[in-house]
């Protein structure tokens, strides 16, 4: 008897599985099952034709193509389909007093300076509003955490980090703060603004494409970080912002959201920092909780992504 040809789609769902099946690793062949039974449904769902399966690749492609060590297309695409924040809430589903994390975001970078407490990480901003973020660091029952590591980074008052302004080379809007005794940090930076996310790519046409808005709402970014603790990604918002309810990476979440107060004239650490006019401050603690598991970091991932893109 000759050997059976597939003849339907089915069939070939069917054959792609069985060929799955005997992936040793059971994680590995639990995703890999997965990923085939829900990639055929949807190709059958919304027959796809060959002209779009064409521009899938393109799309790919060119997605590929833009990412390096300062800009992640892929992420992008996970952010705004909501599928990294659907990873992160999967991740973090019990809710146990830690901070609560968010999306990552295409901008981190690394090589970030150390600065200070009351370092300045908008020292080239002229037209922000000078603003400090202060709080403690702190374990779950509240004792605070001394030599933590918080590696922060914004965009900029004109709405573009520095890897996306023509103007600037080098490293700007970005720091590394260490708590003190009493797990105490202070950084110096301007009011954060909502701004679109990157639009001269696929993403950006996905968004004309299906009528989208582009905004995130004003945001500071955060790695808290420290030994024996799990580290956390998150940003911290402004609760004045008007894209809260409609963030085009859906990352907000209401513990981060945050009270930017003025105050028309510098007194305190405002004035000792030469702060000379109406300023912000916003204040907010991290709570982290201990490291149960060796787990490889968020940072070592964007470690290993940022070389592939230098080495593109
Ligand atoms: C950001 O906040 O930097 C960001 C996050 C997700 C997508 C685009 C930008
Ligand atoms: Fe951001």
């Amino acid at each position: 008897m000759p050997a059976q040809r597939n003849t339907t789609e089915d069939d070939i769902t069917a054959d792609v599985l069985q060929r799955f099946a005997e992936t040793p690793d059971q994680r590995l062949r639990q995703i890999m099952l997965g990923l085939v039974k829900h990639l055929h449904a949807f190709v059958k769902e919304v027959e796809l034709t060959e002209a779009e399966w064409f521009q899938a690749i393109e799309i790919l492609t060119e997605a590929g193509r833009m990412c390096s060590d300062k800009r992640q297309e892929f992420i992008l695409f996970s952010d705004t389909l909501g599928v990294s924040m659907v990873v992160d809430l999967i991740s973090h589903r019990q809710p146990d007093g830690a901070t609560e994390s968010t999306v990552f975001g295409p901008f981190h970078r690394l090589g970030a300076p150390e600065l200070p407490a009351g370092g300045n990480i908008a020292a080239l901003d002229k037209t922000g509003t000078p603003t400090l973020v202060s709080g403690r660091v702190l374990d779950l029952d509240g004792k605070s955490i001394e030599g933590a590591v918080l590696d922060v980074w914004q965009a900029q008052s004109n709405g573009l980090y520095d890897s996306q302004d023509a103007n600037l080379s080098g490293l700007h809007m970005r720091g590394r703060f260490r708590s003190d005794a009493e797990g105490r940090y202070l950084v110096r930076t301007v009011r954060p603004v909502h701004y679109p996310i990157p639009s001269d790519g696929p993403v950006g046409r996905m968004l004309r494409a299906t009528g989208r808005h582009p905004w995130r709402p004003a945001h500071i970014h955060f790695v808290v970080s420290a030994d024996g603790y799990e580290p956390v990604t998150t940003h911290i918002f402004d609760r004045t912002d008007e894209y809260l309810g409609s963030d085009a990476v859906f990352a907000v979440k209401d513990s981060l959201i945050c009270d930017f107060v003025r105050h028309e004239s510098p007194t305190g650490e405002a004035a000792r920092l030469g702060i000379n006019q109406p300023f912000l401050t916003a204040d907010f603690d991290f709570h982290l909780k201990p490291a149960t598991e060796q787990r490889a970091t968020v940072l070592d991932a964007q470690r290993r992504l940022a070389a592939l893109g230098a080495a593109g």
